[in-house]
């Protein structure tokens, strides 16, 4: 059994999907893993790191994909890139493919098993193997860290001789995994923190997290959430009055998270232009979704702007930000992931098309397209949490680096 770990080459894709720790998991299996070069090289892991661990190092994606049985990758391979993997190789990597349906017949086509572990279905078992929300929780914390280096002033309240700072306040839309780690964020940063969401279910959540909940409509609440944890899109009247609500609410506040999200649906519109308007000079918004189009109206995505002394920052790859921890918790998900199908008699990763695991995350095998959302030319938005919204091309997908020094 071969694994290959290629090196990321989308523009500003700092993440890498092993690490040293999992690749000496994968080689204590009996599994022979290829790291392509440079792999890791934004993530602070070298090749040396990866040798120590057991992978072979190899000069380019073709040798360390060539006759590999597993390709592991962050985001979703070009064309030229999936060439170099053999037919019948599988591939595991957060596919994102309601950006790209195309994609989806050109893995059918290069005989490629694809396996979108964007798409892990919410249960126990796959807690441990789920991408979205180990990436979640570092977004939700990195928004709180940009968003406190915008921001012109302290974040607790500050009793001093010279007089008393008053703590900053944070508004956080959206209270799943990137909110609610938002809202903890910055409550340890003394901020007075108030949230709101259309799921019942996060009202507890984010209460338990010393924060106020805030919302136009229980009852409404209680129907919004799908069997799978997700959101569904809220009726024409929730989203007036939601919006009126937001209104008032968002013109008191220092800072704004937003992070709502609706699986397979653009980002549903919570900000308007007037509303980012009405906030005071040096307040700041963080627009997590914008890579999916964004819950606030004047997000650029990938950049950070001032409108009326409001900064709006819409950082693509947010979670790529933090490329070490990203990047060691995504690996952890692969190795769960593999490690939970992984037979150590034959020393193989055994595939079990029946487990609603495979069922959830296979979009192609044995050359066709499996899964039900891209069988047909109508595409339901409903099985998975990918995005709807066009991504930029790969050239154009522009990361602030911590290294860039505008974005210090
Ligand atoms: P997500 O990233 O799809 O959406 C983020 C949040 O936005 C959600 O809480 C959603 O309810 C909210 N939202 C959508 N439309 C909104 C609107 N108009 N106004 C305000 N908020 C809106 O969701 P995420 O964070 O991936 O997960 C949601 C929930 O799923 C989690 O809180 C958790 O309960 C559950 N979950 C279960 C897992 C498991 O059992 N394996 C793993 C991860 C999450």
């Amino acid at each position: 059994m071969k694994i290959a770990v290629l090196k990321e080459t989308r523009f500003g894709e700092t993440r890498v999907a092993a690490s040293p720790e999992t690749v000496k998991k994968f080689v204590g299996l009996g599994a022979t893993v290829a790291v392509q070069a440079g792999a890791g090289e934004h993530a602070r892991f070298s090749d040396v790191d990866y040798r120590e661990a057991g992978a072979e190092i190899s000069p380019s994606a073709a040798d360390a994909a060539q006759s590999a049985d597993l390709v592991i990758k962050v985001q979703r391979p070009s064309t030229e890139e999936m060439r170099v993997f053999g037919n019948g190789a599988k591939l595991a990597a957060i596919l994102s493919p309601f950006n790209e349906p195309e994609s989806v017949e050109a893995y059918a086509r290069l005989g490629v098993d694809a396996l979108a572990m964007d798409f892990m279905p919410r249960i126990t078992r796959a807690q441990s193997m789920d991408v979205l929300s180990s990436q979640s929780n570092l977004a939700g914390y990195k928004a709180v860290i940009d968003a406190s280096a915008y921001f012109g002033k302290a974040m607790p309240m500050m009793m001093t001789a010279a007089g008393t700072i008053a703590p900053a306040k944070v508004f956080v839309m959206g209270a799943g995994v990137a909110g609610l780690q938002a809202i903890a964020t910055a409550r340890r940063l003394g901020a007075v923190v108030s949230a709101t969401d259309v799921r019942f279910a996060a009202k507890e959540q984010v209460e338990s997290l010393g924060a106020t909940f805030v919302t136009v409509d229980e009852e409404a609440m209680k129907e919004a959430e799908t069997d799978g944890g997700y959101a569904k899109e809220m009726s024409e009247d929730f989203q007036k009055r939601q919006a009126e609500f937001v209104a008032e609410h968002i013109k008191k506040q220092d800072m704004v998270i937003t992070t709502a999200l609706i699986p397979g649906l653009p980002a549903p519109k919570l900000v308007n232009e007037d509303m980012v308007r009405s906030m005071s000079a040096g307040s700041v918004i963080v627009d997590l979704a914008a890579e999916q189009g964004g819950n606030v109206a004047l997000t650029q995505p990938g950049d950070a702007i001032e409108t009326d002394g409001v900064t709006i920052l819409g950082f693509n790859n947010v979670p790529g930000r933090l490329a070490a921890d990203a990047s060691s918790l995504l690996a952890r998900n692969f190795y769960n992931f593999i490690s939970a199908f992984w037979d150590n008699e034959k020393s193989d990763f055994v595939v079990d098309w029946d487990d609603e695991i495979f069922k959830g995350i296979t979009l192609t095998r044995g050359g066709e397209v499996v899964h039900d959302a891209f069988k047909t030319a109508d595409r339901a938005p409903e099985p998975g949490p990918a995005e709807a919204v066009e991504e930029p091309e790969t050239a154009e997908l522009e990361l602030d680096t911590p290294d860039d020094p505008e974005n210090a």
